[in-house]
């Protein structure tokens, strides 16, 4: 018996039922024990490479040394503080993600979810444009608040009998700039939001043109472009925003998942001065108790330096040539399983024949000690998510631990 398994039985009672159920149905009770950089191990001491990251929480790895210093010494010094009045601290923040960002943005605004920040970013949009319709992709999720769960994959929020209206969100399919036109001409739409690469969809890549494209026909109908950057973001593609390596300028970015350096949940909405308009006309108008939080925006602010570090892109560049080259091969060796890769940086998909693919790889992967998880909108591909930091030696044992699990599964799996 594992030493998760008195957990997990209260977990069935009082948490999450299906969860439990579905981490045993992989025949693991996995609880998380002891962890640092791209590592963590269970209850039993088993351990595990993190190819998940939580979506990029642990982009620079679990419990960062440096974040953990800013942290401790952070907490002597404040709190959430206040989040009517200015601070020294948030303006560092605004100052580390302005310097980062493209020219034409102008405000800052701090939350602590990549949903919240997602559903604030279209308030923003929706008001700066005096219209409401939003346009998402059908295979999005951009969180489960209220908006952004209307704004992404409908059955989603119908599952919560909150069924999008469909005056007010329309969805189109990816890489369809035809169909993004012919909803914009109704000239009514407040904003277009992408996730730049759709991470719940396995990160199918981008046809050439095609953020641009998206840019250029929001604007000609007057509608702002919103760039869901939670998973792309702060380096993951090697530039710090995946829109702008894919040559567009979004109205507004939304980045939070990593700006937590992993210990304190943060996002922010980065956006252009006619995108913060609202900011200036009354900027009380929309609040929340934990906006900025100080400690919170001392922790976002070291992640942010060592996010920025020439040294960090370097690794993610190291990181990227290796996983293309062992990705590659192992294509060569099982191309009756692996359909395709998609890369970007360290934001990776292996689609896999058997619609359930991504799922079975999965579960093979755990058994190998290593934490990736399928692509919840097609189980047929594996979403693969380093650290920015993770050493190449560790790099290089994932993939003799995939090369492994493949094999192992390939017996259970008929192909
Ligand atoms: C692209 C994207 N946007 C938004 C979110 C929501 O972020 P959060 O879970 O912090 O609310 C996620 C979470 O996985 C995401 O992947």
């Amino acid at each position: 018996m594992s030493k998760a398994h008195t957990i997990y039985e209260e977990a069935y009672e009082m948490w999450n039922p299906n969860k439990v159920d579905t981490f045993r149905g992989y025949g693991i009770e996995l609880s998380m024990g002891e962890r640092a950089g791209s590592r963590f191990k269970d209850l039993d001491g088993n351990e595990f490479i993190n190819m998940h990251s939580n979506g990029g929480v642990f982009n620079l790895g679990h419990r960062n040394e440096e974040i953990k210093e800013a942290l401790i010494k952070g907490a002597e010094l404040v709190d959430a503080g206040n989040h009517y009045f200015p601070s020294h601290y948030k303006n560092e923040l605004c100052h580390a993600l302005l310097n980062v960002s493209p020219t034409n943005m102008k405000y800052v605004y701090m939350l602590s979810g990549g949903g919240e920040a997602n559903d604030a970013a279209i308030k923003f949009a929706r008001r700066a444009t005096k219209r409401t319709r939003v346009i998402g992709l059908d295979c999005a999720f951009h969180g489960s608040t209220g908006i952004s769960m209307q704004a992404g994959y409908e059955s989603m929020a119908e599952f919560f009998n909150m069924k999008p209206n469909p005056e007010h969100y329309t969805h189109i399919p990816y890489n369809d700039l035809e169909s993004l036109e012919d909803v914009l001409k109704l000239n009514d739409t407040a904003c277009v939001i992408i996730e730049t690469l759709p991470a719940t969809a396995g990160f199918p890549m981008p046809m050439e043109g095609y953020h641009k494209g998206v840019q250029e026909l929001a604007h000609k109908y007057g509608a702002l472009f919103i760039a869901d950057e939670v998973q792309t973001g702060l380096m993951r593609s090697g530039q710090m925003w995946c829109v702008s390596k894919y040559g567009a300028t979004p109205d507004i970015i939304v980045t939070g998942k990593g700006l937590s350096g992993g210990y304190y949940p943060m996002s922010a909405v980065i956006m252009s001065e006619e995108a913060g308009a609202w900011l200036k006309e009354d900027g009380f108008a929309h609040v929340s108790s934990f906006t900025a939080p100080e400690l919170g925006c001392i922790v976002a602010s070291k992640a942010m330096e060592i996010t920025s570090r020439p040294s960090t892109q370097e690794n993610v560049a190291m990181l990227t040539a290796l996983f293309a080259k062992g990705l590659d091969d192992m294509v060569g060796k099982y191309p009756d399983f692996i359909t395709e890769i998609r890369q970007c940086g360290v934001i990776m998909g292996i689609k896999t024949a058997h619609p359930m693919g991504g799922a079975a790889l999965m579960g093979s992967l755990i058994k190998n000690g290593v934490w990736a998880v399928m692509a919840n909108f097609d189980k047929s591909t594996l979403q693969f998510k380093p650290g920015l930091l993770m050493k190449e030696e560790t790099a290089r044992e994932v993939l003799v631990r995939l090369d492994k699990a493949i094999q192992d599964m390939k017996v259970a799996l008929p192909l």
